[in-house]
C-alpha cells in the first residue's frame, strides 16, 4: 500500500510541468523578449526583413519554450542564431520570457 502511494506520487511530480513549480514573471518577460521580436517578429513568425520563416513562439507551450531555450543554450538542439541567443539568457530570462510568451493569443507575436 505504502509503495502503491509513493508511486502515485513520483508519477504525479513527472506529469507536472517544470513551469509549475517556478514560475517566471510575464511582465519581465516581455521586456526581455522584446529583442527577440526583430527575428520572430510581430506576430513572431516571420522575420521581417530579410524574410524568411522563423517559428512562431507566441502561444507555445510554457514548458515547450522553457525546453527549447535550454537546448538551445545547452547545444544540445543545434542552431546557431539560436543558440547565440540562448547563451545571454539566465534561468531566471528563460522562464521569464516562458511566461510572456505562453500567454500570449495566437495572434499576437
Ligand atoms: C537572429 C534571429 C533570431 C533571434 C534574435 C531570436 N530567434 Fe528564436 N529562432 C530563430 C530561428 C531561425 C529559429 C528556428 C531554429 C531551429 O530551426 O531550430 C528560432 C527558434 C526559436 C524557438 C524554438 C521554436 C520551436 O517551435 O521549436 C524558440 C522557443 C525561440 N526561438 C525563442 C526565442 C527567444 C525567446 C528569443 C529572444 C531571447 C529569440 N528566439 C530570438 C531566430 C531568432
Amino acid at each position: 500500500m505504502i509503495k502503491r502511494l509513493v508511486l502515485v506520487a513520483v508519477l504525479a511530480s513527472a506529469m507536472s510541468s517544470p513551469a509549475l513549480a517556478e514560475r517566471g514573471d510575464p511582465e519581465q518577460g516581455r521586456v526581455i523578449a522584446f529583442t527577440c521580436a526583430g527575428c520572430h517578429g510581430i506576430p513572431f513568425h516571420q522575420n521581417v526583413y530579410p524574410t524568411y520563416s522563423v517559428p512562431r513562439i507566441g502561444g507555445q507551450s510554457e514548458g515547450y519554450i522553457i525546453a527549447s531555450l535550454r537546448a538551445y543554450r545547452s547545444g544540445e538542439r543545434r542552431h546557431p542564431t539560436m543558440q547565440a541567443q540562448g547563451n545571454t539568457l539566465s534561468d531566471q530570462d528563460i522562464l521569464d520570457i516562458a511566461a510572456y510568451l505562453s500567454g500570449l493569443g495566437g495572434n499576437q507575436q
